[in-house]
């Protein structure tokens, strides 16, 4: 049985026939209608979500299968103390595959472990987030045509935020990538990213404190909300939340093929003046997400 916890959890081949799969879903849909008929997905939320647990749910649904599931910790048996394998076993004989999202690191990968059915980490604490990265796989395929060639600024909160971490593991493994990674000195890439992935591959990477100084240089920017809720002290994160806005004006200096990512939701980063300029992917990107777990389904249920 197969589990998604992390992104190196799926081959190259097996992503680029999920962003297959999920084009041929885009453009017939009704083929795919009945595909989970008679089949159930768990969503197990103990941290918020608006995208990632309805993208879920509105993909199982249209794969024709059914949805259960809680949308706080409050809400579930964790609120009396209840362990999370405990609740994993009791869902594994409700449901055909459970998706979870925890404030804890590691808590999907200790969640498969005690497993009857296929997980889907939809976030563990600041460490990963790797159907986000499917997301914004599809949406670079969709809109650069290609997932090497490309020159990739991350701005914002890359210390904390789970959705780089797995962008930067999936994207090292595609050829001539650069990242620009674009943050304060407090929120600087992790320095296990740094080692075990950007250096063990050889892929060059420039850190700077400046969204300016390279922007002109990118094909894609990924903007990052700060992580209010990972932070130890709340002076810190008033510090730095507004440390990034990416508006109209700044975009002067950028390509005119330039794709503006965000994995939503955005809190200042980006002002809303940037909505409208046709570079700007983010809603797009956020629709892309239902079809590639549409495909990630399929793949973990084993449905052709
Ligand atoms: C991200 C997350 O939860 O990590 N959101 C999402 O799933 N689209 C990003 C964030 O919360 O900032």
């Amino acid at each position: 049985m197969k589990h998604l916890i992390d992104i190196k959890d799926l081959s190259t081949q097996e992503i680029e026939d999920l962003i297959k799969v999920a084009q041929d879903i885009i453009k017939n849909k009704e083929k795919y209608s009945e595909k989970c008929k008679g089949k159930k997905l768990a969503t197990l939320f103990y941290e918020p979500s608006t995208r990632t647990r309805l993208s879920f749910e509105a993909a199982m649904l249209e794969l024709g299968g059914n949805v259960l599931g809680f949308s706080s910790a409050q809400t579930s048996s964790a609120a009396k103390g209840e362990s999370i394998s405990d609740t994993i076993k009791v869902i594994g004989g409700y449901a055909d595959i459970i998706v979870i999202r925890h404030p804890k690191e590691g808590s999907a990968l200790v969640a498969s472990m005690k497993s009857d059915v296929p997980i889907i980490n939809a976030g563990d604490g600041g460490h990963n987030h790797p159907t986000q990265t499917l997301t914004d796989l599809i949406t670079i395929q969709m809109e650069k045509h290609r997932l090497s060639n490309l020159n990739i600024g991350i701005c914002g909160d890359l210390k904390f935020g789970r959705t780089v971490h797995s962008l930067i593991t999936a994207m090292s493994r595609y050829k001539n990538i650069k990242f620009y990674l674009i943050s304060p000195k407090e929120l600087k890439i992790p320095d296990y990213i740094k080692t075990n992935i950007l250096e063990k591959n050889n892929i060059p990477y420039i850190e700077t404190k400046d969204i300016e100084e390279y922007l002109g240089d990118l094909d894609i920017l990924y903007m990052t909300r700060v992580q209010k809720e990972r932070f130890f002290n709340e002076d810190d994160y008033i510090r730095l939340k507004d440390y990034y806005i990416l508006n109209k004006e700044k975009l002067k200096k950028a390509k005119e093929d330039l794709c503006i990512m965000h994995p939503l939701p955005r809190v200042n980063e980006i002002s809303t003046d940037v909505d409208e300029d046709k570079r700007a992917a983010y809603f797009k990107q956020a629709k892309y997400g239902k079809y590639i777990r549409m495909a990630l389904i399929l793949k973990l249920l084993e449905i052709e």
